[in-house]
Parts: structure tokens; C-alpha cells; sequence
């Protein structure tokens, strides 16, 4: 793939069924034409993603929604009228003309409106739906860069429209408004307290199994190549030590700063405190400490409170051992 900034570019090379990634507020996405399955089958080779996993589809407009659902409920429009362009994911049911591909053959279809300038006008341009993954290699840690981007898909044919570095650098919030209890299939971006006010009740969370089969099948997911562990600090500090025993490499994530007895072979980095700092740089962290040829990376373990959860949910997905 190659890197630029040329919007019209973008919008021809959609045109001829090619990739394009685009940046959006959350992450990165791997983006083709949605009404042309042979561009969509691009996007299943370069990720390297199994076919049964739905694509979501990015659209301009709110009203586009009816391009690609039927039976749309009130609380879609609610939603949409709040939310969007942000980090919120409707699960709707699909129209018949909706590419199998996308859906996985299922009856449903994801939407959602990406909160980013450049994109916005891309797709206001090319007038219809994107499909967009995230624009990574399956199971790895979703890119919040170009460059991260190329990282994954160097191999692959197609460009990457630069937006620079993602602004809230998780995933959206998947909300599956099907039946006549919406349910989060997926934590991210929008936070489920915001959602349960728009919709004025509380909002159930997808059963654990649900969730992950919603996210990819494996509990493995978002996961660096290095193994990570998410670890109280005195476990952290203990596996250390252990580490300097060993004369191996090792990576830290923690929120206090580097004691001053651990040596340089340690890569010790200190993590924002409040939770929106924390993950806006969390997948840029995970893939640099990747590269260091590290044993492992010792991430410490977040709050147990709702503003953590859904960074709780990617740490127990990046650090998942079979
Ligand atoms: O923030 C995001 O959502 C990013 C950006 C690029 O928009 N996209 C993203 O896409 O995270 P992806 O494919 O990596 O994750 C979307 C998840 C998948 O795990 C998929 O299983 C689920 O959405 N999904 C898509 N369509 C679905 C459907 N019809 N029913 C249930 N789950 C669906
Ligand atoms: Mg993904």
C-alpha cells in the first residue's frame, strides 16, 4: 500500500474497486467499495481475516442508513442523531440487495459514521457505503496511524489517505438494536452510560461468549506479537526481577514511573491516568514495544471501574494465552 493525502486519488482507486484506508476517530480502516463484492474480497486477502467475520459499513449521511437496513427502530435514529459521526456502531437488520459477503449471510448489517474530516469527505465524494475492518492483518493491534497501517499491509495493493493519528484510538461501541432489548455486542468509543441516557434505561452487555464471537472468534484479539500480561505493579516488579535475573529484555506499561534500581535493559514506559490519554496512545504503545525484541510486555492492570472497562476488555484480548 502507499501513503497520501490526495482525497481524489482515494475516491478514483475506490471507483476501480481497489483499497483504500482511511483514518477515522477510533482506528484505522481498511476501506472498499460496499457494493462491489470483488473489491470486498480484497479486503478478507490483505487482512488475512476469516470470511465468516461481517464487515461494518461506513457511511456520509445518516439518512444513508436506509441504503443498507430495513425495519430501522426509533432507537437507531436517536442513537445516530447523538452519536453520530462518532464511535458508535448500529447493528440493524440488512436489506436484501446487502452483499452477503458483508454480512457474513447473516440478516444484520453494522453502520456506522466515522468522526473524521478527511474521511467524511471521502466518502461524502465517493456517495456511497465503505466496508472498513480495521486496517490490520487479523488478530493483530488495530492501527492508529498510517504508518501503522503500512506495517501491517505493506504487501498489499492500495492506498492509505493520511488523517494522522487517531484521536480516541479504540473501536466503536457495537450496539445490536435487532431485537426489542438492545444489547453491546462490543465495548469501545462511546461509553454505555452515555448510551443508556439517550435510550433512558440501562443498556445489558452481550454474554462474554456473544462478545467475543462479535469481535473475532478467538479470545485472542488486539494482541501484539510479543506476549503481554496484565499484572498488578508488585507482580509486575516481581517478573522484573526475574527478567534481570535472566538477562532478558523486557517491556513495561505502568502508571508510576520507573523505580530507580531497574536497569536499562527494562523498557519501562509510564501510562496516562486518566482513561481517554490512556488508550488514545495504548495501540501505538503495544505495537512499539513490540519491536523491541522484548520477552514480554507487563502491562498493569487498569481500575476495575466503568471508565476502564472497555480498555479492560482489550488488555484481557492482547494479553489472551491458549
Ligand atoms: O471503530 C471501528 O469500529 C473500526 C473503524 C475502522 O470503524 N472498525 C472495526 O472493524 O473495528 P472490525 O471489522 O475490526 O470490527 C468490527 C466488528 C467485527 O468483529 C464484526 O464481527 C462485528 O463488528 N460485526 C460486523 N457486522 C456485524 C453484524 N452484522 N452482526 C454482528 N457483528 C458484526
Ligand atoms: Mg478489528
Amino acid at each position: 500500500m502507499k501513503i497520501t493525502t490526495d482525497i481524489h486519488a482515494a475516491v478514483q482507486a475506490l471507483k476501480n474497486g481497489n483499497l483504500v484506508a482511511f483514518a477515522t476517530e477510533t482506528v484505522y480502516g481498511l476501506g472498499a467499495d460496499a457494493r462491489n463484492p470483488t473489491a470486498i474480497k480484497k479486503v478478507f486477502v490483505a487482512k488475512g481475516r476469516p470470511i465468516d467475520h461481517p464487515l461494518i459499513i461506513h457511511v456520509g449521511s445518516i439518512q444513508q442508513i436506509s441504503d443498507w437496513a430495513c425495519d430501522i427502530p426509533d432507537s437507531a435514529w436517536q442513537l445516530a442523531k447523538e452519536f453520530w459521526p462518532g464511535g458508535l456502531t448500529l447493528i440493524l437488520k440488512k436489506r436484501a440487495d446487502v452483499a452477503d459477503l458483508i454480512t457474513a449471510g447473516q440478516e444484520s448489517v453494522a453502520i456506522r459514521i466515522p468522526n473524521h474530516p478527511l474521511t467524511l469527505n471521502l466518502l461524502q465524494e465517493f456517495g456511497s457505503g465503505l466496508v472498513g475492518p480495521s486496517a490490520n492483518k487479523y488478530g493483530h493491534v488495530s492501527p492508529t496511524t498510517a504508518a501503522h497501517v503500512l506495517q501491517d499491509l505493506k504487501d498489499s495493493e492500495g492506498l492509505i489517505l493520511d488523517g494522522g493519528p487517531c484521536n480516541v484510538g479504540i473501536e466503536s461501541t457495537i450496539i445490536n438494536l435487532l431485537e426489542a432489548e438492545p444489547v453491546i455486542m462490543r465495548q469501545g468509543a462511546i461509553s454505555i452510560t452515555a448510551i443508556s441516557k439517550v435510550l433512558r434505561h440501562p443498556i445489558a452487555i452481550a454474554t462474554a461468549q456473544v462478545t467475543l464471537k462479535t469481535s473475532g472468534s478467538h479470545a485472542s484479539h488486539y494482541a501484539p506479537h510479543t506476549p503481554a500480561f496484565v499484572l498488578p505493579l508488585n507482580a509486575i516488579l516481581q517478573q522484573v526481577a526475574t527478567y534481570l535475573q535472566q538477562n532478558q529484555p523486557c517491556s513495561v506499561l505502568s502508571f508510576s514511573k520507573k523505580p530507580a534500581n531497574i536497569s536499562s535493559n527494562i523498557s519501562w514506559q509510564t501510562v496516562p491516568h486518566e482513561p481517554q490519554q490512556y488508550v488514545r496512545e495504548l495501540y501505538a504503545n503495544l505495537r512499539q514495544h513490540d519491536q523491541l525484541q522484548s520477552s514480554a510486555i507487563l502491562i498493569e492492570a487498569v481500575p476495575q471501574t466503568v471508565e476502564w472497562a472497555a480498555i479492560a476488555n482489550r488488555l484481557t484480548r492482547a494479553s489472551f494465552k491458549k
